[in-house]
């Protein structure tokens, strides 16, 4: 059985699917911080049987243990955290506390029962401003805001824990920009208030709930002046935890990969394609640039390719199509 922290947010939901239609037992601890109840339904829905849930905080060790007794987990994908850039500078403790303190109750407690198998959700924001196009794991890491210090912590931490106890098996999985959504249109990415990543925003413009797409910048030193951004389809991302589990199978002790497509995308160039889906119903207008945006970030996919079997199938299309259906089912 495998255990999805934040497993009824957007890319745990989206892995517990993958997971289950790769013949794994999942069972989801979850604080609805950011999540809504009913995506247990729509999970059941979709997988075909019961899904076990657990309400509470991956910061409850004694909730944690009760979890680890009464179901027989073999490895943990840790998705629970913060992850909002802009709200991560306002709120620093908040997010430190959250990211880093459950991190470190999943690990006692795994420690405890003897669970091995460890899987991180880490960002491509831990690379900063890389130096050059695509984006190798092992070039230097830096961070720009409190978020993205919680991740390079983590990665930190998760480093010291493995050397301490090498029978460890720990995968680091840098995502790129997870977008789109399950087939079905029965799970997706639905943040509270106003979105702040480019395809929650596009597809509230779509179905009216937002009058237009600030582009952030048309500036830049890229094809057509608008930041460019790797966007992987979140079902290709959850497969790639399904991959990377198999890999944690075979004992590597700590392993990093990229999460990407290896193929940058503008924001014109979304903007385009979605309009090409949904029959032009996003307006956009050009804006200042945002703060600490970069202006363009993509992976090398070659390293998960080569170790993990792992290739995104999914076409910018398919991103488009899936986001605007899902957001169409959420109206109702
Ligand atoms: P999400 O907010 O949709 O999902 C996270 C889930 O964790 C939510 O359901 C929330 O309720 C839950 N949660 C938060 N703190 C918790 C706690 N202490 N105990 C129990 N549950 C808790 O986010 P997501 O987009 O699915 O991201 C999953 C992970 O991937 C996060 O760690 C995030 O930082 C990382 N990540 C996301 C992106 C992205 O663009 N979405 C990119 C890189 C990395
Ligand atoms: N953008 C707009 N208008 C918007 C929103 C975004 O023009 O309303 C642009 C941004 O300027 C950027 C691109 O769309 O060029 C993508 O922006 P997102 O906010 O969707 O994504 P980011 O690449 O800025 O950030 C994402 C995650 C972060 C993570 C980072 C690096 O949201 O958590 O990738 O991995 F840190």
């Amino acid at each position: 059985m495998i255990l999805l922290t934040g497993g009824l947010g957007y890319i745990g939901s989206h892995t517990a699917v993958e997971l289950a239609e790769a013949g794994y037992d999942v069972v989801i601890i979850d604080n609805l911080s950011n999540s809504k109840i009913d995506v247990v339904d729509k999970l059941e829905q979709i997988i075909g049987s019961p899904v076990k849930f657990y309400k509470g905080d991956c910061q409850d060790e004694e909730l944690l243990r009760r979890i680890f007794m009464e179901n027989d987990i073999t490895a943990v994908m840790h998705f629970a955290g913060y992850k909002a850039v802009g709200e991560s500078v306002e709120k620093p403790i908040e997010y430190y506390d959250n990211n880093i303190n459950a991190t470190l109750a999943l690990l006692k407690v795994m420690k405890e029962f003897g669970v091995k198998n460890f899987v991180f959700s880490s960002s491509a924001t831990v690379y900063g401003r890389a130096k050059s196009m695509p984006i190798y794991e092992d070039f230097e890491v830096s961070a720009a805001n409190p978020y993205g210090r919680t991740k390079l912590f983590i990665e930190e931490i998760l480093k010291d824990v493995q050397h301490a106890d090498n029978s460890l098996n720990i995968a680091i999985l840098r995502y790129f920009n997870p977008i789109g959504a399950h087939k079905s249109g029965l799970i997706g990415e639905d943040p509270n208030g106003i979105p702040n990543n480019l395809m929650p925003y596009i597809t509230k413009v779509a179905t009216g709930k937002l009058d237009h797409l600030n582009i952030f910048g048309n500036d830049y030193d890229t094809k057509d002046g608008t930041g460019v951004r790797d966007y992987i389809h979140v079902c290709d991302l959850a497969l790639g935890h399904v991959k990377a589990l198999k890999k944690l199978e075979t004992a590597p002790g700590l392993v990093i990969y990229n999460l990407g497509t290896g193929t940058g995308y503008s924001v014109l160039e979304i903007v385009n394609t979605f309009n090409e889906v949904c029959g032009n119903l996003v307006k956009y207008e050009f804006a200042p640039r945002r703060a600490g945006d970069i202006d363009v970030c993509y992976a090398s996919p070659e390293k998960a390719e080569k170790e993990l079997g792992f290739k995104a199938q999914h076409t910018l299309k398919d991103m488009c199509e899936s986001s605007y259906k899902f957001e169409k089912n959420n109206l109702k």
